[in-house]
Formats: C-alpha cells, structure tokens, sequence
C-alpha cells in the first residue's frame, strides 16, 4: 500500500502525517509507503516547520529528513491513497483528478468531515494538532486494514 498526506505547504501538517503514519506502519512491520506533499509549491526543497519537527521529536517522530515538494498529477498513479488534512486540501487535489479512478483514492484524513486545522500562525496549535493527526492515522490504518 502506497500512502500520499497532503496539505498547502507541506511544511506544518501533512509532515507530521507522514512522520506519525510511517511510524505505526513501520511498528506493525507493513511494508507500506508514506509520502507527503502540498497542493502549494512555495516551500518546495524545505524541511518541515521547526515547531512540526520539535513536536514531533518531543513524542518520538523523527521528521526533520523530510523536504517539500508540492502535488502533481503523477501523484495519482504513484499512490493508492490520498489523505487531505482539510476540505480546501481536498478540492485542490480533486481540481487535477483525471478520472473517476484519481477521485476514488482521495478522502479527508479526517473521519465525518472533520478537518485537521492549519498551526502555522498560532505556536499553541502545533500539540492538539498533532494529537489529532495521531489520532485520525489510527482510525486510518484500522481501517484500511480492515479493507
Ligand atoms: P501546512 O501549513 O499546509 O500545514 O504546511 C502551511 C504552511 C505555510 C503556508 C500555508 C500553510 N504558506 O502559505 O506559506
């Protein structure tokens, strides 16, 4: 299984994602790919927000080797799955689908229409925001086990 977290910069959100997801893949020795990437390309070839890397490190996550790159269309044909944090994510990424096949690989990483709220501006959001992605790539690996 091949697993895409996308957000608009792929610096704050969906580097956690990545980081938080591979992790429990890798403790239940799936095998499986993690990527990450942003509907926006101006923090492309960065590594993710310090505040992102301290809060991850501070439960375990190593991310800091990550860089950002922004969606492609190619995007589609690389992953199974494509894992938005927020409905604006979403309709950005559903924008470059080419067919009805694209469309069915993408959903809000949040169950029930929830969506993963952007830290960048307020440093006290980093920790809930994390805990909520923690929480939310559970609930997807269930389930997508569970397939
Ligand atoms: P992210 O947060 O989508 O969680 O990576 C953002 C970081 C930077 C910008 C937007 C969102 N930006 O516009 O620079």
């Amino acid at each position: 299984m091949k697993i895409l977290m996308v957000c608009l910069g792929n610096i704050c959100r969906s580097p956690l994602a990545e980081g938080i997801f591979q992790k429990k893949v890798a403790q239940k020795n799936l095998g499986w790919q993690v990527d990450s990437a942003g509907t926006g390309g101006w923090h492309a070839g960065e590594k993710p927000d310090r505040r992102s890397i301290a809060v991850a490190k501070k439960h375990g996550v190593e991310i800091s080797e990550q860089r950002a790159r922004q969606f492609k269309q190619a995007d589609f044909d690389r992953f199974d799955r494509i894992f938005a944090m927020d409905k604006s994510n979403l309709a950005n990424i559903l924008a470059l689908a080419r067919s009805q096949q694209d469309r069915e690989k993408v959903a809000l990483l949040l169950e029930n229409g929830g969506e993963v709220p952007d830290p960048y501006y307020d440093d006290r959001e980093f920790e809930p925001v994390f805990w909520l992605i923690d929480a939310a790539c559970e609930r997807a690996l269930s389930r997508l086990l569970a397939e």
